[in-house]
């Protein structure tokens, strides 16, 4: 990873764990980064200016006013910046820069930037679940800020929970990825991405299912993300859960209900991918008590439900559409004739035939197929498939 080049403002808080951005400076540092820290005053009783400094090869600035009359222009800094980042970010500091409060040099010239701001919040257990603090996150995700959440595990006070602030490498990770994700295709575009199974109710308690986890629409979802994608996650029941600022999940039931969701927002996107295994047939009509075990046989009659990457297919105008064939028989002749019949612009073949492939696993092996070419890829986790999926949106982005 490097950071050549980029400017980075470090404003670091009065927490304990402001020991570790000696660290975290050294490696942006050694990644090239332009580095320049400033301080809080209570940020100093935990660490030195002195290091900082020696560390980021600057001089690090914690008061307005400089010696011989001078001062630090928090403007000057503020706009010189490529990206902020606040670590450790106190409960205080977070506190002040929701509500505009200007008392200190770092808060100053975060109120002067424009640049994207990364909060790496860091404090004790309690006052990282209190109701203030989780109104303050949110409020800062509103302002457009990056949280890099922070880690669960022993805190200064000997209680175990979540508030450690994240660990160097991790923050390096994350901001790498943002660099990275300028660079995309995808940045700032809007993908629509569908995920899991659907349930159709049969009675107030049974439903007609299948086994899709939700892992590779999840997956997509993140990468996108992490491109600069601005994503809406329509998805089926399921365990998973995704916090990003870039993802809008909306958790949905039913077939019918994923088409409503789905045709809501599918005219404004650019990339629409549709990874759910949504159930084909719904009962007819869903029993209003719960069903009786009174008969020796019984029968659900079944209607097609709608076909939602069809229905987009057919409103098709911009938008690159993407859909899945999970197949177990006449594999590339089937996902031929959906790229077809659905009007895609490329259609991912996973076959259960494959070890590792389809439902519930970690792992996918997938060919991509558009109208002039069939690409075939190894077995690999589905974090990594996601990348290649998105790769050939992009390079098809490119194309257009
Ligand atoms: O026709 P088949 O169900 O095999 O097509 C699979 C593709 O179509 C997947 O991308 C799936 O998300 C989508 N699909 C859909 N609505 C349905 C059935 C499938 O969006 N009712």
């Amino acid at each position: 990873m490097s950071f050549s080049g980029k400017k980075i403002l470090i404003l670091v808080t009065g927490g304990i764990a402001a020991y570790k951005i000696n660290t975290l400076v050294r490696d942006f540092v050694k990644e090239n980064a332009e580095v320049q820290v400033l301080m809080t005053p209570d940020a100093q009783k935990f660490v030195s200016a002195l290091t900082l400094s020696t560390l980021s090869k600057k001089p690090v600035f914690t008061e307005f006013y400089g010696d011989n009359g001078t001062w630090n222009s928090h403007v000057e800094m503020a706009l010189w910046a490529d990206l902020i980042l606040v670590a450790p970010c106190t409960a205080n500091t977070l506190a002040k820069m929701v509500n505009g409060l200007c008392d200190n040099l770092v808060m100053a010239t975060y109120l002067s930037a424009k640049c994207p701001v990364f909060i790496a919040p860091a404090m004790d257990l309690d006052m990282y679940q209190h109701p203030s603090t989780n109104i303050n996150l949110e409020k800062a995700k509103q302002f457009g800020h990056h949280i890099i959440p922070a880690e669960h595990g022993e805190l200064a006070s000997g209680l175990i929970g979540q508030g450690r602030m994240s660990e160097p490498h991790t923050i390096l990770e994350v901001i790498g990825k943002y660099f990275n994700s300028k660079h995309s295709q995808l940045s700032g575009k809007k993908i629509l991405i569908t995920a899991g199974p659907t349930y159709e109710a049969i009675d107030p308690v049974r439903f007609i299912g299948n086994h899709s986890s939700g892992k590779m629409g999840f997956s997509l979802a993140k990468e996108a993300a992490e491109r600069g994608a601005l994503v809406t996650l329509v998805s089926g029941p399921t365990t998973l859960s995704i916090e990003h600022p870039n993802i809008k999940l909306i958790r949905v039931t039913s077939a019918k209900e994923m088409l409503t969701e789905v045709m809501e927002v599918f005219d404004s996107v650019d990339v629409a991918i549709a990874s759910a295994a949504v159930a084909d047939y719904t009962p007819k009509v869903v029993a209003q008590e719960k069903i009786k075990k009174n008969e020796d046989s019984f029968t659900i009659e079944l209607v097609k439900n709608p076909d939602i990457l069809k229905t987009m297919g057919q409103q098709k105008k911009h938008q690159i559409l993407v859909g899945f064939a999970l197949e177990t028989q006449n594999e590339m002749a089937n996902a031929k004739g959906k790229l077809e019949k659905k009007n895609l612009d490329m259609i991912v073949l996973n076959s259960l035939r494959d070890e590792g492939a389809g439902f519930q696993k970690d792992t996918n092996k997938i060919n991509l197929i558009t109208k002039d070419e069939i690409v075939t890829f190894d077995l690999k986790p589905k974090t990594e498939v996601a990348k290649d999926i998105l790769d050939a949106v992009e390079a098809r982005m490119e194309n257009k």
